[in-house]
C-alpha cells in the first residue's frame, strides 16, 4: 500500500506539535522533514532543535531529506536528533556509497534524493545499498511548486530499472491528487506531499485522496 508523507514545511510552525498530531491523526504514515542550507538550494528551512521537537511530538517515524552540502558532518546528529530515514542528495557529495552505508550502519533506513536533472542511471551502482530513492519532482528548495510532468516517465523507468529489488520508490514535489494515482501506477510507494495536505480543510481527507 502507498504511505503518504506529509510535509512538514507546509505546516504551521506556530502550532508545530498540534500539526504533527493532526496529520498522524489523519493517517499520515511518515513525516517528511525538509532541511535546507540556502548552499545546496537556494533556500532556508530549519534544523537540529526542530526535528528534535517534531520528534518529541510524533509517533511515526520521521523521514529527513537533506537538501544540504557538505552533509556527511551531520548524519550522526540527525539521527541523535531522533531520525528514521534519513535521504541525501546525489548531487551533494561525490561518495553517496559511503554514506548510504553510514546511514545504514545506524540503523536507518537509507535514502538517495535524484534533482530532475539527474539521470537514474546514477542509482544503478548502488542498488544493494539503498533502501529508497527519492525522487524530485521539482527542483528542491521550496514547498508549493508545480510538478514536473516528466516525473511520471522517470517513474516507469527507475521502477524497471530497480526490478525485483526492494527499494522504495519516493516522489517529493508538487504531489496532489491530480497526479497520485498517476504515480502509484507508475511504480511510486511513497508519496510526499506538503500544500495539498497542510493547505487543505481536513488533512484526513486530503490524505485518504492522495492514497486512493
Ligand atoms: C522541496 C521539498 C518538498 C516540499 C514539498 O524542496 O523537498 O518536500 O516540501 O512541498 P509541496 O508538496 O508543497 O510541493
Ligand atoms: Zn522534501
Amino acid at each position: 500500500m502507498t504511505q503518504i508523507a506529509p510535509s512538514l514545511l507546509a505546516c504551521d510552525f506556530g502550532n508545530l506539535e498540534a500539526e504533527v498530531c493532526a496529520v498522524e491523526a489523519g493517517g499520515a504514515d511518515m513525516h517528511h522533514i525538509d532541511i535546507m542550507d540556502g548552499h545546496f538550494v537556494p533556500n532556508l528551512s530549519f534544523g537540529l532543535p526542530v526535528v528534535e521537537a517534531i520528534a518529541r511530538a510524533a509517533s511515526i517515524p520521521l523521514d529527513v531529506h537533506l537538501m544540504i552540502e557538505p552533509y556527511e558532518p551531520y548524519l550522526d546528529a540527525f539521527r541523535d536528533a531522533g531520525a528514521h530515514r534519513i535521504a541525501v542528495h546525489v548531487e551533494a557529495s561525490p561518495h553517496p556509497h559511503r554514506a548510504l552505508q553510514a546511514i545504514r550502519d545506524m540503523g536507518l533506513v537509507a535514502g538517495l534524493a535524484l534533482n530532475p536533472g539527474t539521470p537514474l542511471e546514477t542509482v544503478m551502482p548502488l542498488l544493494n545499498s539503498v533502501d529508497q530513492v527519492v525522487l524530485m519532482s521539482v527542483n528542491p528548495g521550496f514547498g508549493g511548486q508545480r510538478f514536473i510532468p516528466e516525473t511520471l516517465e522517470r517513474v516507469a523507468q527507475l521502477r524497471s530499472m530497480i526490478g525485483d529489488w526492494s527499494i522504495d520508490i519516493e516522489i517529493d514535489g508538487g504531489v496532489g491528487e491530480g497526479n497520485a494515482r498517476d504515480l502509484i501506477n507508475a511504480g511510486a510507494t511513497i508519496l510526499v506531499a506538503g500544500t495539498s495536505v497542510f493547505k487543505a480543510e481536513d488533512y484526513g481527507t486530503a490524505i485518504a485522496a492522495l492514497r486512493a
